[in-house]
């Protein structure tokens, strides 16, 4: 059972100074998110209609994964034209009506930005494919002769993060690059016209009146020079941390910071968040530099284990890496390409972020809870991934003939099972697809999401959805929460952690057993029972409870 102790201030002004270093940012994954036009699929009117709810969450921004003119060979992470609206997500006016009325609301809307390939359909790479060998758009791209023979061989050994070949053949011989789906072909960024197009797209969003952008595979733009074989080393698979020729090549900083020089022209603090799957945590460091990224998100957290010693390790890590580049760090438990931490943590530990046994859903949702309330009260910004806050799992037991993940289509690829996490959002208890919209689900919800929903949880002080909201408002309430680049770690037993932050205790146990702790002060929140009795505290196996002092 929730303990929800305080009825705390709501409102934070977002366009205060330096809103970013501890906002809440709230990943909308718009083809899931609400179907506003009821065709199964959601779309951006479908998001517009919900955000009094996202306002009512509490959280400070929404990222908006792409919504881009696209074939959708990778759920939009193939932009045919980065300044269009899909029509399966709306129109321009509809993208304009939705950022002025979050910016009414008070929140801020991030972009995603897909700046290391286009999709094959883009006008770039259609003509460069037209026009043949020696075409000056193939220099856009990185087309290159085959090795063998008769170049029958890709140019080198590179593999796709999605699995096979990193090379696709096209009809008349010449080989093309994709880190990704062949769908997807990586830009040259080594050509003068792909860095100026990008500035455009920049301003071309800035202009709309977007306050950001989410810079996917901002570790991938630049290639090491003569696209070197890997040899021996093994394959990436996706978030994966080793050094690669194709990945966090140190002129990859040069861009950023042409980027932040037009963020910086921009009113209202317009930032960019890095998606930089980076070797260490002082790598991610570069990416945020003061004159180049605002913030990096931190895959290393959101692979650590439900366990104090580790978890300890990585907030100091973190936090180490972060302060001498002045930038916030971040915290992030889910998202659009991992298994749900709901489900994470159902399964034992060591498994990887993919993962394909729903595990002991209880124990999964408890220290799901418990997680984010312990993310929460760490300095700096948090990103939550829609449905999270219902305490959804993960659907794994899709049927494979459902399944649109590209990489679950290619063999020897990481595996595939994204769109367990891509499960429309049950909103209401009834109907066709519990409220996601009237024409059904692009992917088929479980029948146990009808109590999961929106409507099922809201007043449940018991709920999921409502102990993040009340989070978020003590969160709002106590600026110390998210401020500062620093923990201070108070004596604790084993499997648990105890932070202080000004004012502000967090106790976290990640242990399966009760433990009896003193009484820091007035209990605030918890994300289970905490039976205080005068001095001391009983807070329970894999509990979060947080106190005023
Ligand atoms: C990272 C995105 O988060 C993922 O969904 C996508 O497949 C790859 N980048 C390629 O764009």
């Amino acid at each position: 059972m929730t303990q929800h102790l305080t009825a705390p201030a709501h409102t934070r002004d977002s366009t205060r100074p330096g809103w970013w270093r501890d906002a809440v940012i709230y990943q909308v994954y718009p083809r899931s998110f609400a179907d506003g036009n009821g065709d199964g699929m959601g779309d951006l009117k479908g998001v517009r209609d919900r955000l009094p709810y996202l306002k009512d969450l509490g959280v400070d921004a929404v990222w908006l994964s792409p919504f881009y003119a696209s074939p959708q060979a990778d759920a939009g992470y193939d932009v045919a034209d980065y300044r269009a609206i899909d029509p399966m997500f709306g129109s321009l006016l509809d993208a304009d009506a939705l950022i002025r009325d979050a910016h009414a609301l008070g929140l801020r809307i991030i972009v995603d930005l897909v700046p290391n390939h286009s999709s094959d359909r883009h006008e770039w790479f259609k003509r460069a494919l037209r026009e043949g060998p020696g075409s000056p758009l193939r220099a856009r791209y990185h087309f290159r002769p085959g090795k063998g023979k008769n170049g029958e061989l890709p140019p080198n050994d590179w593999e796709s993060i999605f699995g096979g070949p990193a090379w696709t053949r096209t009809e008349d011989g010449e080989w093309y690059l994709h880190l990704f789906a062949p769908e997807q072909p990586d830009f040259n960024w080594e050509h003068p016209a792909v860095a100026d197009e990008f500035r455009s797209i920049l301003r071309f969003w800035l202009d709309m009146g977007v306050d950001g952008f989410r810079v996917d595979v901002a570790h991938g733009l630049i290639k090491a020079d003569g696209l070197p074989d890997l040899g021996g080393h093994d394959q990436l698979k996706l978030l994966g941390n080793d050094v690669m020729p194709f990945f966090d090549q140190d002129g990859v900083h040069a861009i950023y910071r042409s980027w932040r020089k037009i963020l910086d022209e921009y009113p209202g603090e317009r930032i960019a968040v890095a998606e930089a799957w980076t070797p260490t945590v002082e790598r991610t460091a570069n990416y945020v530099r003061p004159d180049e990224l605002h913030q990096a998100f931190n895959f290393q957290y959101l692979g650590t284990a439900w366990d104090a010693v580790e978890l300890r390790a990585v907030i100091d890590l973190s936090l180490d890496a972060m302060r001498p580049v002045g930038a916030p760090a971040t915290w992030v438990l889910s998202n659009h390409d991992v298994t749900r931490h709901a489900t994470r943590f159902a399964n034992p530990a060591g498994l990887g972020t993919q993962i394909r046994t729903a595990g002991d859903r209880e124990l999964g949702l408890r220290r799901a809870r418990a997680a984010t309330l312990l993310m929460l009260a760490l300095p700096g910004s948090a990103y939550l991934y829609q449905g999270e806050e219902l305490g959804l799992p993960d659907v794994t037991d899709l049927p494979d003939e459902v399944r649109q993940d590209p990489s679950f289509f290619r063999a020897a690829g990481q595996d595939g099972f994204r769109d367990g996490c891509r499960v429309p959002i049950p909103w209401t208890v009834d109907g066709p697809s519990y409220g996601f919209g009237s024409g059904g689900s692009w992917l088929p919800q479980p029948d146990s999401w009808a109590a999961l929903s929106v409507e099922a949880q809201t007043g449940d002080p018991g709920s999921t959805l409502e102990l993040y909201r009340s989070a978020l408002a003590v969160r709002r309430a106590r600026p110390e929460l998210g401020a500062g680049d620093a923990v201070e770690w108070l004596d604790a037993p084993d499997g648990v952690l105890v932070l202080r932050r000004g004012g502000f205790v967090c106790v976290a146990n990640t242990t399966s057993e009760p433990v009896t702790l003193p009484a820091y002060g007035q209990l605030l929140l918890a994300s289970s029972t905490v039976r205080v009795d005068g001095d001391a505290a009983e807070v329970p196996a894999d509990t979060t409870a947080w106190w005023a002092v």
